[in-house]
């Protein structure tokens, strides 16, 4: 089983090394990159090309990791009985076979499916640095063995097939050294300028090569302003791109900001707060100043 790079994501050679190394070592592949960087795209893609189900768990500050094996739904239970007893006396008994059997009470999460499937998924793990420190940890026995007790069953559950595991994470928090142990580990670099060419290709084909070419010289610009709280990404760049695509003004305002350093058009896309703002300000008057 070999990944090769789809039409709709542009995937690097060390990326498409990194998920290949992923395959054949069995174990998970964690993902880090800057917000934007491809992290979630790449699992869908990598599902998609090998044509495997993707189940995904994306991972919040409440989650915890019994969530993704199974849960138990006493609440449902209890009133499928007080409803039980009512049919009972009416003479239908349906309901009260149902509330006897504590396996229709247990809801599968994600890892639950994933062990269980017919066939090999991929299993996306999403942010799993927004869950508290100990949800890593929780998953160390299920990621490596492909197993789990439940309790209320008695049953073990074990993965028919090995699942393709991908985890991305924002660098939040750190993971600990176990978990990361048990994973191959890449890092997904911010794209050079020629491999972003390459995905604003893949999203805007028909994209004028003039605007395509000023809007990732004057995006870099922006980027690269030492001190920005937040730096734009592919993801915001491919916003402003699609609004200067929309706009019919846009070359003219682009080729203005380009070389009269005036604010570029439509910055909303790519800077996110005032601070930011300002900065891109003071540095285009200082830019002309010197001119
Ligand atoms: N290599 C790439 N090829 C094609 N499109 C890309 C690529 N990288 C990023 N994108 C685009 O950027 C968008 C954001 O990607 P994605 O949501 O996968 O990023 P992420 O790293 O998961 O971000 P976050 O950390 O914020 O969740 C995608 O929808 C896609 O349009
Ligand atoms: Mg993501």
């Amino acid at each position: 089983m070999q990944f090769t790079a789809s039409d709709h994501y542009v995937c690097t050679p060390d990326l498409t090394l990194a998920v290949n190394a992923a395959i054949t070592l069995q174990r998970p592949l964690l993902l880090k990159g800057e917000p934007g960087t491809g992290k979630t795209m790449l699992a869908e893609e990598v599902a998609a090309s090998l044509d495997m189900p993707l189940l995904q768990w994306h991972i919040k500050s409440t989650t915890k990791a019994q969530q993704g094996l199974y849960e138990y739904d006493a609440v449902s239970r209890l009133r499928d009985s007080q409803m039980a007893q009512v049919s009972h006396a009416a003479g239908q008994d349906n309901l009260g076979e149902r509330v006897r059997d504590i396996r229709n009470y247990i809801v599968h999460g994600v890892l639950w499916q994933a062990f269980t499937a017919d066939q090999p998924v991929a299993l996306l793990i999403d942010e799993i640095d927004k869950a508290d420190i100990e949800f890593p940890n929780d998953l160390l026995r299920e990621i490596d063995r492909m197993e789990f007790y439940c309790y209320e069953t008695r049953e073990l559950i074990r993965a028919k097939h090995r699942p393709l595991v991908f985890i991305t994470s924002n660098n939040e928090k750190e993971l600990p050294d176990a978990f990361l142990r048990r994973c191959f580990f890449h890092y997904i670099q911010f794209p050079d300028a020629t491999t972003m060419q390459r995905i604003v290709d893949v999203h805007f084909p028909q994209i004028e090569s003039q605007l395509l070419q000023t809007a990732l010289r004057l995006f870099y610009t922006v980027r690269d302003m030492p001190g920005l709280k937040k730096k734009p990404s592919t993801s915001e760049l491919l916003d402003w791109i699609r609004l200067l695509m929309a706009s019919s003004d846009a070359m003219t305002a682009l080729d203005k900001a380009a070389t009269q350093q005036s604010t570029p058009p439509l910055v909303g896309a790519l800077l996110k707060n005032e601070h930011d703002l300002r900065l891109l300000d003071k540095l285009l008057g200082m830019q002309r100043n010197h001119r």
